[in-house]
């Protein structure tokens, strides 16, 4: 099948009230443990490339490894559609790259900018994509979250403003939209009771009828893990995340694309540190790395299966 966008996977998801997990991915073990678990579970995925992970893996290894990803799904006779995905692109440059370069599907976000400029720029992607058979997202509104210590008057000017987004999606030509209800990006998104306004993601669904929107932060912070890393010597206290009842009932209101990035890092982390603790002698790679990448395949099955919806899609 090779990689896909996320046209036909989205539309599918909006019609059958799911959400597609998209995954993080900046290495090999973590690509294998997602290509497991989708496998297992007969789900759609997006891989998906922040400026960091090409930063760190460098753009061709990333890229060939997701190539990698595809043959061996095509080997073991199960065609999963997998997307091959730029996250948080900040420049129309950087989401041009990508296109040329075999992406599939880009984000420019420009959350940052005014609204003009975020639709400019938007624009100006998408006008690159289309004709090259990519598909773009976009982000409008903030994902400040608790670490950001944002005080404003008014706490709703901080979230998608519904109208804007109506506006922004018709002017734009953008294929998904991601929205700031509530969540942020990171282990620590809440303070107090976890909080998301599904009154502003109903207000914008029912103005975009049928248009997928993009929920980002959307790690649920598993505390078995958090307890884990505690325990293992880590010190991460008060993580949190979304809980995850929220993420399934956000799917049912047009949410089609969760985002999930700092589960991975703490199922990797959190079984680093036990192997570590509970066997020094070990000092072969395969070991540690092979135990992180089971936690992190079991996680994600856990998500596609249990909260996201999407086994059993493709
Ligand atoms: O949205 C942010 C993602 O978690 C990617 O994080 O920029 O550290 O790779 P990163
Ligand atoms: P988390 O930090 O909640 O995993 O969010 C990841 C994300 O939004 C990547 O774009
Ligand atoms: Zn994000």
């Amino acid at each position: 099948m090779g990689l896909v966008t996320t046209k036909e996977i989205f539309k599918k998801a909006y019609e059958g009230g799911y959400a597609v997990g998209a995954f993080n991915v900046n290495n090999m073990e973590i690509i294998q443990g997602i290509i497991d678990a989708s496998l297992r579970a007969n789900s759609p995925v997006i891989l998906q490339v922040s400026s960091g992970a090409r930063k760190y893996a460098n753009p061709i290894y990333l890229r060939k490894l997701v190539e990698a990803a595809v043959e061996y799904t095509e080997s073991v006779g199960k065609d999963i559609p997998i997307v091959l995905h730029l996250d948080h692109g900040d420049s129309f440059e950087l989401c041009r790259d990508c296109i040329d370069s075999g992406f599939t599907s880009v984000m420019f976000d420009g959350s940052k900018l005014s609204f003009e400029e975020n639709i400019r720029i938007t624009k100006q992607v998408v006008d690159y994509a289309h004709p090259r058979g990519v598909v773009v997202e976009a982000e409008l509104g903030k994902l400040a979250g608790i670490e950001d210590d944002v005080k404003v008057d008014n706490e709703d000017a901080l979230f998608t403003d519904p109208m804007e987004a109506k506006e922004f999606v018709e002017k734009s030509g953008c294929d998904s939209l991601a929205i700031a209800i509530g969540t942020s990006h990171g282990a620590f998104k809440f303070k107090g009771e976890a909080k998301l306004r599904f009154d502003i993601l109903e207000k914008i669904t029912n103005l975009l009828p049928g248009f997928p929107l993009v929920l980002h932060g959307a790690s649920s912070v598993p505390q078995e893990f958090v307890e884990m890393c505690n325990k293992y010597g880590g010190n991460i206290p008060g993580a949190k995340g979304v809980p995850e009842e929220m993420l399934r009932e956000a799917a049912k209101y047009g949410v089609c694309k969760i985002n999930i990035d700092s589960d991975i890092r703490l199922a990797m982390t959190s079984y680093v540190r036990k192997c570590f603790n509970e066997t020094p002698e070990v000092f072969d790679p395969r070991t540690y790395l092979g135990k992180a990448r089971d936690a992190v395949s079991d996680m994600v099955e856990h998500k596609i299966v249990n909260v996201l919806g999407c086994s059993n899609k493709i």
